[in-house]
């Protein structure tokens, strides 16, 4: 959905969009959050520090875009973020987010699930260890990768 809202957007540069879409695409990610939330915007931040072009956008009821997104109620976290057609459920670290998208799996999304402390907009004087999950339409969630 995403990727075919952003080659409309860009209109006359469809052709190139196609003809390079990691390159155009790879690094733009919407994260919707919660205007009170302090880790969300560390997270922000850490993503755009990574070289992601970040659009966030305030919301209410993030419950409801965990639902549209088919976020599974066990792997929820604060914000929700699309990148490349992806869900990028909490925490993530950003070099994870770019395995996701050049690797490009048969997958909805990834989450960390929670907030552990430690990992990316959660610093603290804390390190836990956590993992970041796969999951599917069906539900279905692996592990992606473990920090
Ligand atoms: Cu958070
Ligand atoms: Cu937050």
């Amino acid at each position: 959905m995403t990727m075919i809202k952003h080659v409309f957007l860009r209109g006359g540069f469809a052709l190139m969009v196609a003809a390079f879409p990691m390159a155009t695409l790879a690094a733009e990610i919407t994260v919707y959050k919660s205007a009170q939330c302090g880790c969300c915007k560390k997270w922000v931040e850490h993503m755009r520090q990574n070289g992601f072009e970040v659009t966030a956008v305030d919301v209410r009821n993030l419950d409801e875009i965990k639902r549209k997104h088919a976020v599974p109620g066990h792997l929820a976290a604060c914000h929700t973020s699309i990148a490349g057609g992806y869900v990028v459920e909490g925490h993530v670290p950003a070099d994870a987010v770019k395995r996701l998208l050049s690797e490009r799996p048969k997958v909805m999304g990834i989450a960390v699930p929670g907030m552990p402390m430690g990992s990316p907009g959660m610093e603290g004087d804390r390190k836990d260890s956590y993992e970041i999950m796969s999951f599917d339409t069906a539900g279905e969630t692996k592990v992606f990768e473990r920090r």
